[in-house]
Parts: structure tokens; sequence; C-alpha cells
């Protein structure tokens, strides 16, 4: 549930992109530990090209990757 004090974080799936995350989320390592970020938006690599993981380094426009047509339901099959 949220109201007007809770801050709203979202995030948008970028065709052939990264995900936009706007908002006070908290990004974890693989281990768990917060990952530091320095702007209310972050890009996140979802193509698996970026150097700088797990931020995207804008790699995604010369190696292809194409993010192919979004789930429409929410579903991930
Ligand atoms: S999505 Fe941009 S470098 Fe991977």
């Amino acid at each position: 549930m949220t109201d007007e004090r809770t801050p709203q974080v979202t995030v948008t799936a970028c065709p052939d992109g990264p995900l936009l995350v706007r908002g006070p989320a908290t990004i974890l390592d693989a281990d768990g530990r917060p990952v530091p970020r320095r702007r209310a938006t972050v890009a996140l690599c979802r193509c698996g090209g970026t150097a700088v993981p797990p931020w995207c380094d804008g790699t995604h426009k010369v190696n292809g990757y194409r993010s192919g047509p979004e789930p429409q339901d929410g579903s991930l099959s």
C-alpha cells in the first residue's frame, strides 16, 4: 500500500535496452550487498554486455541486443 508519503519506485523496460529504475530502490549485488548509486534514476543492464555491471553502459546499442516482446499480462512465460 502506498500513499503520498511513500516514495514511489518504478521500473521501466526500455525497448532493446536497460531497465530504468526511478525512485529510492535499493539495488543489491549477487551477494545481497547494496550497490552504491548516485542518481535518483539508474539504468540496469539486461543485455549482459556491460563493462560496469549492474549498470548499463550503452553496450546494448552495439551488441545487437533485442529485448523482444514484453509480456502483456505481467507473466514471465
Ligand atoms: S542494457 Fe545497456 S549495456 Fe546492457
